[in-house]
């Protein structure tokens, strides 16, 4: 034969099935949750390592391409606390929020709508995710008014309402909105949100299939062990006793507001472990601790499955 330029296959090396399996283990979460919107609060260590944050930048864009409508609403705080040292400002915490002063906000817009947005949607880019990165500013998203406790905060806003129109438009569009948590009122004041309050109010009013917390804890850990669903009562009494502290309590105050407003299901998974994001969304296992108003038989013999 004159010389070939067709290829043999090698000999005795058979097609290895274990890939086809774990995709078709998807399939029927894929099925469920094909146009339906996931609001992911992205925050923690996964903000911070390159690994990691290439891991979630990949984690959404498949989740946007398997046809869910991904919105991201981030942090940023530990970026806030380095420019505001920078700039010579203190940073004081209470009760897990961030005391917040004119300087403090400027400091804000600039660092979380501007660098830690922009990086953020660049990663997703990367990826081809298509992700905007847009503030509660654009289009009127997110009214705020000042918190109860402002006398002690500051400019620290609460959600008084979300416009979700440009949401709607981006999401329709197959983008990913990436949102920077800060809201204006009618007084010309911008309000620094807590990410966790401003992703479930977010996940309420876009009536979103489930909210996810990504921090950098496994779960909510009660002395050495983590849960694998929280109810209602316990959680209350968690912070009551000081076992659940600092900024898990905005997470869990909002976790139930969420379920409250409706939405089915919320959960915190740890960004330190590898595609945990995945793992929760199509896998029957999940990872992490799933938020409950009661826990109910169904719940149980569930777990922390999607
Ligand atoms: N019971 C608890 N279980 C888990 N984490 C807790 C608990 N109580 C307090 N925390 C703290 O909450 C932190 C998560 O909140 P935060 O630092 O605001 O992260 P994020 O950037 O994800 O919002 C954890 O790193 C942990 O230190
Ligand atoms: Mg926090």
């Amino acid at each position: 034969m004159e010389k070939m330029c067709s290829e043999f296959r090698p000999e005795g090396k058979k097609p290895e099935p274990a890939i086809g399996y774990m995709l078709v283990e998807a399939l029927p979460y894929i099925r469920k949750f094909e146009g339906k919107t996931f609001v992911i609060k992205y925050g923690g260590a996964a903000m911070k390592d390159e690994v990691l944050k290439n891991i979630f930048a990949e984690n959404v864009t498949l989740l946007r391409k398997v046809g869910i409508k991904v919105v991201i609403v981030h942090g940023g705080g530990d970026a806030i606390t380095k420019t505001s040292a920078k700039l010579g400002l203190e940073t004081t915490f209470v009760h897990g929020k961030r005391v917040t002063d004119r300087q403090t906000i400027d400091v804000i817009q600039m660092t979380l709508a501007g660098k830690v947005n922009q990086d953020i949607v660049q990663l997703i880019n990367e990826d081809g995710g298509n992700a905007v990165g847009v503030s509660g500013l654009d289009a009127d998203m997110i009214l705020a008014k000042p918190s109860p406790n402002a006398a002690t905060l500051g400019l620290v806003g609460e959600v008084a309402e979300i416009n979700t129109r440009y949401i709607d438009l981006l999401c329709d569009a197959g983008l990913i909105p990436v949102i920077a948590p800060i809201g204006y009122d009618m007084e010309s004041n911008v309000y620094n949100i807590n990410a966790d309050d401003a992703a479930a109010c977010i996940a309420v009013a876009l009536r979103a299939e489930k909210l996810i917390y990504v921090s950098d804890v496994e779960g909510v850990r009660v002395g050495n062990r983590i849960l694998k669903t929280i109810c209602k009562a316990d959680a209350a009494e968690f912070i009551e006793k000081g076992i659940i502290t600092g900024g898990m309590i905005p997470k869990v105050v909002s976790a139930y507001q969420t379920l409250d407003g409706g939405v089915g299901k919320v959960h915190l998974v740890d960004g330190q472990i590898t595609h945990s994001l995945l793992l929760e969304v199509f896998t029957n296992e999940g990872v992490g601790t799933q938020f409950v108003n009661e826990i109910e038989n169904e719940t149980i013999a569930e777990g922390a499955a999607s």
